[in-house]
């Protein structure tokens, strides 16, 4: 079984990709996704996005709400537990982080790797999405990519292969708690005059975290920073402060969210 967090879709679009490939099950994480231990599965496979060079914060509930039944039958049947991460540039120690993670439960990371997907991050100044050549390189690279992990994760070739990039344990240690502590602020979140109130933002949020109302939508208190609904709005209408005026918007093709 592979489970998986997408916030814009590039790591759904992936874990779709490997599923088919490995005549595997995939399913979404949400609030209320449980681990299903089976005799059948012959592997755990997690696939998510990079946040700020460290694990994608839904990622990290899910797997802190395995219960020790979970987990002794993963340990007892021997079933391997890999990851797919997905980031923009480079994941920094993420992989390491998500070790740690996993070692809490008692439970050791058979393999994992990461694939370089187009960027979906825009709430900071300096940072947009890619110009459409360089989205559509990541894409074509990306699949050969896919076929790759594939092979290894069906030949039980176990292994890390990570871009970690520079300095990946200060960017880790350092901004990942940031983020966590600062990097998501819903109440920044507005719509522009452009909004045709259409609900596409809420029916794209992974955690239903949006509300419509007559006026338009309203952003609760649970939201993960992904973006899918900066990305998804149709006119373009939705900004996060002033700091996504002029910035590019990023959806991948062929994947419904
Ligand atoms: C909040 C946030 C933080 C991100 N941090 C990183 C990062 O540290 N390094 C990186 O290479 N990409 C980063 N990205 C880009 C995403 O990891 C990348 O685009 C990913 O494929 C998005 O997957 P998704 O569409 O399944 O959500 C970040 C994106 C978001 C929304």
């Amino acid at each position: 079984m592979i489970y998986y967090f997408t916030g814009n879709g590039n790591s759904g679009y992936v874990a779709a990709r490997i599923g088919s490939y490995l005549h595997d099950c995939i399913e979404k994480i949400g609030d209320s996704t449980r681990l299903c231990v089976s005799a059948e599965d012959n592997g755990i496979g997690l696939v998510f996005p990079v946040y700020a060079w460290g694990v994608a914060p839904p990622v990290t509930d899910f797997i802190n709400g395995w219960t020790l039944d979970d987990i002794r039958r993963i340990n007892t049947e021997k079933i391997p537990v890999w990851a797919v991460m997905t980031c923009g540039d480079e994941a920094g120690a993420c992989s390491d982080m998500l070790i740690k993670i996993l070692g809490k439960k008692g439970i050791s990371l058979a393999g994992v790797w990461s694939i370089i997907m187009p960027n979906t991050y825009v709430i900071l100044p300096g940072f947009d999405v890619d110009s459409h050549v360089l989205a559509q390189q990541k894409l074509t690279s990306a699949m050969g990519r896919i076929k790759e992990i594939g092979d290894k994760i069906q030949s039980c070739t176990w292994e890390t292969d990570v871009w970690r990039g520079s300095w990946p344990r200060l960017k880790t240690h350092l901004v990942y708690p940031l983020f966590r502590r600062w990097g998501i602020n819903p109440k920044k979140w507005s719509k522009g005059e452009e909004c045709i109130k259409c609900g596409q933002c809420a029916r794209v949020c992974p955690v239903d975290n949006i509300r419509m109302t007559p006026t338009g939508p309203i952003w609760g208190n649970n939201c993960k920073s992904c973006m899918a609904c900066y990305h998804n709005c149709p006119n373009h209408s939705l900004e996060y402060g002033k700091v996504t005026v002029k910035k590019g918007q990023y959806r991948i093709k062929d994947y419904e969210l």
